[in-house]
Formats: structure tokens, sequence, C-alpha cells
């Protein structure tokens, strides 16, 4: 046990890395590391908000570092307004030191900076009770959609018993041929409407904050942050599409297909106005009928919006079982009550909060 007292310390960089750096080799091994390496250069030379000092707090033992939180800057439209926000992200503490509330030192912490905290999400579940502990706050849990696309694999994935298996994959099979048959359909129809981009273009910045304030509280996606979210991960090849409608632009969606060692495609984030249906299944086809050309095994997508949420299951989709925990705090003044219980006033995905970043499907 350790006699020092334990200090919760804002990171600077060019003091703390190679500390914070040793600290991850040893916790997550030194491939892991060098991975981590490339995507907190990212955020340290690149991410939008990155002068929102500090971006991580660090627990030292003397000069080594025991813990570390994680904080991700971000602006949420909230009501038409667009506010600063951070997601707390990468919560870890040295094994040597676990359970001597570290954790909850670190977490109780970053609730005390008293910033609107709109996420974690994807928490184990430690991290998720530590962050209740920590006074932050429970939302109604996210549901994630997955498309099955290629069936024998997808089954023989799930481990069912043999009866069972036989009678997911007949059923599965007739609901691939029927989403697939649907949603060529519907790219056919959308033709020209649906185009594939590189990266995003800042002219349609205002096109998008519109489409954002149509939802009561979600991401500020522009060019700045969707180009350095998605377009130059270090890792993670993502793919983007655009709608038009009469011309102009009406939504994105992003995704990427399964890399190597994986398994399913997702779609990281999407933009149409609240409840426009046609756009969202136009992007949707398109995804659909990539994902299955790239021979993806499953395609997942999350959404807070009852309508989307119908959208997929009509096109074949089914809800995980699995909870997804969802925890918020600092909201007080900032959103009422109510929608800590009510997914409608949300835009979520599957890419808000550090869904996916730390990924290196290689
Ligand atoms: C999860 C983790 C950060 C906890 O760190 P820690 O310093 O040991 O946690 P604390 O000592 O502050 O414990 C806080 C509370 O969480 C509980 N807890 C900690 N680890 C737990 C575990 N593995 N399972 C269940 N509960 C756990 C503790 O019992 C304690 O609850 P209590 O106050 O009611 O007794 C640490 O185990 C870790 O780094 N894990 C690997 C990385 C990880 O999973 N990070 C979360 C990513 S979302």
């Amino acid at each position: 046990m350790n006699a020092r007292p334990l200090t919760v310390v804002a990171y600077q960089r060019e003091r703390h890395e190679p500390a914070y750096l040793q600290f991850i080799a040893k916790v997550l091994g030194p491939e892991e590391c060098e991975h981590r390496r490339k995507v907190l250069a990212s955020m340290h030379e690149r991410m939008p908000g990155r002068d929102r000092f500090p971006l991580r707090h660090v627990i030292l033992d003397g000069e080594r570092v025991a813990g570390s939180l994680g904080y991700m800057p971000a602006d949420f439209w909230i009501g038409g307004a667009r506010v600063p926000v951070r997601f707390t992200h990468d919560l870890l503490v040295d094994p040597d030191y676990r359970g001597q509330g570290l954790a909850k030192l670190v977490v109780d912490n970053a609730r005390a900076l008293g910033d609107f905290f709109p996420g974690g999400m994807w928490m184990t579940d430690p991290c998720y009770k530590i962050h209740l502990a920590c006074g932050f706050d429970d939302v109604a849990a996210l549901t994630t959609h997955t498309l099955a696309l290629d069936v024998g694999s997808f089954v023989a994935h799930k481990k069912l018993p043999r009866a069972k298996a036989l009678v997911a994959r007949a059923g599965l099979t007739f609901t691939r041929y029927r989403t697939l048959a649907r949603a060529n359909r519907t790219r056919a129809r959308a033709g020209s409407t649906v185009k594939a981009v590189d990266r995003f273009d800042p002219a349609l910045d205002e096109t998008w904050a519109k489409l954002g304030a149509t939802y009561a509280v979600t991401l500020a996606r522009d060019a700045a942050y969707l180009n350095w979210r998605y377009t130059s991960h270090p890792h993670l090849k993502y793919r983007f599409a655009i709608a038009s409608t009469n011309g102009g632009p009406a939504g994105f969606i992003v995704w990427r297909p399964s890399g190597a060692g994986e398994k399913r495609a997702v779609v990281a984030d999407f933009l149409v106005a609240k409840g426009d249906v046609a756009t969202f299944e136009r992007l949707l086809a398109h995804v659909i009928v990539h994902a299955s050309m790239a021979g993806c095994h499953s395609l997942s997508v999350l959404t807070t919006q009852s309508w989307a949420a119908r959208t997929l299951r009509s096109f074949g989709f089914y809800p995980r079982a699995v909870r997804n925990t969802w925890v918020i705090a600092g909201w007080q003044d900032r959103i009422p009550k109510e929608w800590l219980a009510e997914h409608d006033p949300w835009h979520v995905v599957l890419g808000d909060s550090d869904g996916d970043i730390w990924s290196h499907a290689t």
C-alpha cells in the first residue's frame, strides 16, 4: 500500500507524456500503446477544441502515473444554442493501484469541473458504477440495431444450439434477401442524389447546423469535427455519403466496413432532419448495399430516435438485447430533468463519446 499521497494533476503533454505512455505500455502492452500514441497525437495536435485545457487528468505517485481519465471536448446543439461540452473517456488505473479509490477520485474530480458531460457511453460495468457513485446520472439505456449480412458467419458467431441455429439461419436468410432487395431498389431510385464523398466540405457547415438544430440536444457536427474524427483517423478508414433533396444537401452518413479481425461494420454517425425518414432510408440503403458488397458479416447502427429505429426494423435490423449504459453530469441549468428519462430529445449515435476511437482494425 502506498504511503505517499496520490495527486490528481491536469495533464500537460510536454511534461507528462513520457510517464503516461509508460503507464499505458505497462497496463495495455507495447503494441496497444503504439496505437494509442497515434490517436493521442491526433487529439493533442488536430482535435477541434484541443485548447480546452485539460484534455486529461492523471493521478501521480511521484513521477509515476497510477491512473488517468481523458476528456473529449465537443460542442452540442441544445435548444438551438451551441454549447461547449466534454465527454469523459478512457478511465484507466494501474492494476498495482486498483481497489484504493483512485478511479473514484479522478471521476469525482471531473464532475466537480461543473461542465456539461453528455457522456460517457460504451462503459464497462465498473466504470458505469463509478460514474454513478461520483454523481453522474443515468439516462435511459441506448439500443444498438444490427442487421445480419453474412448469415452463416453471423449465426456461427452467436454459438446457438443446433435447432435454434437452423431456425435463425432460415429466418435471417429470408430477412437478408428482403433487405438487400429493398436497399437495391431504394438505391436505384435515389440515383445520383446519394453521393460518396472523401471528406466534408466546410461550405456545408450551415446545413449541418440547421439539421442539428431540429433535435433538442445533439452533437454539433461541422467539417472541422467530422474530418478530424473520421477522415483523418490514424487507423480506421471511414466512408461518407451525402444525400441531397431537390438539389440541396439533406443529410450525411459515416460508416466503416469491418476491418481485419472484426466482424461488424458500423454506422458511426448520421444526420438528417428529425423525422426525415426518406433521406435516412436513402443513406441507409447506400450503406447496406456497400457493406454487403464489402463482405461484412453484420451492420450496426445506434439511434435514440424512434422514427429511425422504426426504419431500421423495417429494413430487417433487430434491437440488440445488451444494455448500453449512458450517464451524464452537469446537466442542471442546461437541459430539463425530464430529458434524463426520454430518448426523443436526443440524437445520439455510435460515434459519440469515444465509441470506436481507440479501435485499430488492422
Ligand atoms: C475500472 C477501473 C478504472 C477501477 O479502478 P479502481 O481505482 O480500482 O476503482 P476504485 O478503487 O475507485 O473503485 C470504485 C468502485 O468501483 C468498484 N470496482 C472497481 N473495479 C471493479 C470491478 N472490476 N468490478 C466491479 N466493481 C469494481 C469498487 O468496488 C468501488 O466500489 P465501492 O466504492 O462500492 O467499493 C480499473 O479497474 C481499470 O482501470 N480497469 C480497466 C480499464 C477499464 O475497464 N476502464 C473503464 C473503461 S470504460
